[in-house]
């Protein structure tokens, strides 16, 4: 037997001590308010995406838990694997009508994109398709929603995960509707009333629950008789609605017409998730980084106090959007629909933000690793012989490009003539990748190494796009692999 030696034990003893007094004092890994609850939507609609390695690299450097994203493109979702961040994977509206048409298609998906998997992804629901009933769409997924969202949900549920993953449908806060304005008066839209009836029922009787997409700025950006002060979060209007509720801004009002709408559909405990909420910062006159800061600041604020809303007390599950600003995002709702990022086109926090909501000024983690293009601009060439080619030019550039940046109120209007040219040529020859030939224009423009940029407008250098980044890496390995199978 072994004797253990008297100082030995002292020794042992010791250390037993200071690592009991380290892991009292010491404070804990993730302090309590350090915690981000609040998840966010992370877009693909992007001419240029980072590497999204690089942009998992950043959600975890800022804490950031949950991830809710418009399809499963193996790419990022890979690069989600063992993060342990929370997932919500999406199907386009797009594939609805496969995943209606046959349950066949729905086992494929869930095969592909779920179980391929494994518990390597913490993957907790499905979006099957993203706003489906938006008045804009006439109707036209109307018919394969439901049937699309039971064969999924069917397909999660056979292949064993249906306990963990759930079915959902982000909807559009346009599908439920109060002729008065006042919350108590929440139904759904008349022309779905009884389709989404049937929706809910079966999102109770699975456990799934009811995702909502809840945007005060468009509150303010439709309605020029909207109260101004009601689309924050800081006071300065409230509304009454009946046995005394007060509403003190337009986010709960709107939560609440939808809670409301499912209570006359007879699930009035239906759990309700956010699954966007956010604040552009150009493209209309009210969005910009001022107005972002104070809806986000009051927004984040109110949910760490998990107060809830009048009707629904307690804690809230809420999804930003977005990460980024998305550059080929249809800009048919709005000039606005490409700046919705919280982070710039390349990856940097555009302002300060405390995702905790403890009010702390402080910039987020940026996406670290991010390679850019020359810093070279495509601008005017005023030397140009013959102008008359002019407006036919910069209507093309704005077509391919974007210049949402331009219009009134928003960050690049008081640019001149001049200026206001040289920018849709750089907007179009950035988003080209530099091509000298997307610098031309029928003589019109010239390329230069002086920054373009003037106060408040960036005239941008566009990033070397993820896709660009791995071809070459990609290319090298299989040459390798080549190689190695031709000589071994
Ligand atoms: C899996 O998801 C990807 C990305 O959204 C999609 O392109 C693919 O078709 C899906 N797989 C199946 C079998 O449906
Ligand atoms: C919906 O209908 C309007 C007017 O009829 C039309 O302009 C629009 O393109 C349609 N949208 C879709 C998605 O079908
Ligand atoms: C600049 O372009 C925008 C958008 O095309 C236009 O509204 C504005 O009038 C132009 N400004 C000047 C000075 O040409
Ligand atoms: C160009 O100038 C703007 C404004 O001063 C600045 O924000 C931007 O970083 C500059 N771009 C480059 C590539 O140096």
């Amino acid at each position: 037997m072994i004797r253990r030696q008297p100082g030995m034990d002292r020794f042992l003893q010791l250390l037993a001590a200071g690592v009991a007094v380290l892991l009292l004092v010491a404070p804990p890994a993730m302090a309590d308010d350090d915690i981000v609850e609040v998840g966010v939507n992370w877009g693909s609609q992007l001419s240029h995406p980072l590497l999204p390695g690089s942009v998992v690299k950043m959600l975890k450097a800022n804490r950031i838990a949950r991830v809710k994203m418009f399809d499963a493109d193996s790419w990022p979702v890979g690069a989600l694997v063992d993060s342990g961040i929370e997932v919500m994977l999406g199907i386009p509206n797009d594939m609805l009508e496969t995943m209606s048409s046959s349950y066949g298609n729905a086992q494929d998906w869930v095969k592909e994109n779920v179980t391929a998997y494994g518990d390597k992804l913490k993957l907790k629901y499905v979006a099957v398709g993203n706003e489906p009933f938006l008045k804009a769409y006439n109707g036209s997924f109307m018919k394969t929603t439901f049937p699309a969202l039971k064969n999924i949900q069917k397909a999660l549920d056979e292949a064993g995960v249906g306990n963990t993953v759930k079915a959902v449908v982000p909807l559009n806060a346009d599908v439920y509707v109060s002729p008065d304005d006042k919350p108590s008066s929440g139904a759904f839209r008349p022309d779905i009333n009884g389709l989404m009836t049937d929706m809910v029922k079966f999102l109770h009787d699975h456990g799934a629950p009811f995702v909502v997409n809840i945007y005060p700025f468009l509150s303010l950006y439709q309605s020029d008789n909207f109260p101004f002060e009601f689309a924050f979060f800081d006071g300065g209007k409230n509304i009454q609605d009946k046995g005394g509720v007060t509403y003190s801004n337009v986010f709960d009002a709107n939560y609440d017409t939808l809670v409301h709408a499912l209570k006359k559909a007879g699930v009035p405990d239906l759990k309700v998730i956010v699954g966007e909420a956010g604040w552009p910062t150009d493209g209309n006159k009210y969005a910009n980084f001022k107005l972002a800061r104070r809806f986000y600041d009051g927004l984040l604020r109110k949910l760490a106090k998990n107060e809830g809303t009048p009707v629904r007390k307690g804690k809230m599950e809420v999804y930003l959007f977005g990460l980024f600003d998305e550059d080929m995002k249809s800009i048919a709702p709005g000039n606005f629909e490409r700046h919705w990022g919280i982070f710039t086109y390349d990856g940097k926090p555009k302002f300060p933000i405390d995702l905790t909501g403890q009010g702390h000024e402080k910039l987020l983690s940026p996406v670290t690793d991010v390679k850019y293009l020359p810093n070279q601009w495509c601008v005017f060439d005023d030397g140009a012989e013959d102008k008359s080619k002019l407006p036919s030019n910069v209507q093309y550039a704005c077509a391919s490009g974007d210049c949402t940046a331009l219009g009134y109120g928003c960050s690049c209007n008081g640019l001149d003539e001049k200026s206001n040219i040289s920018y849709a040529f750089n907007m179009y020859f950035q988003m080209q990748d530099q091509d000298v030939r997307a610098c031309d224009f029928e003589g019109l423009a010239k390329i230069t190494d002086k920054n373009a940029s003037t106060r408040g407008c960036l005239f941008p250098v566009q990033i070397i796009s993820a896709s660009a980044r791995v071809a070459p890496a990609l290319l090298l390995a299989a040459l390798l692999a080549l190689l190695v199978i031709v000589f071994v």
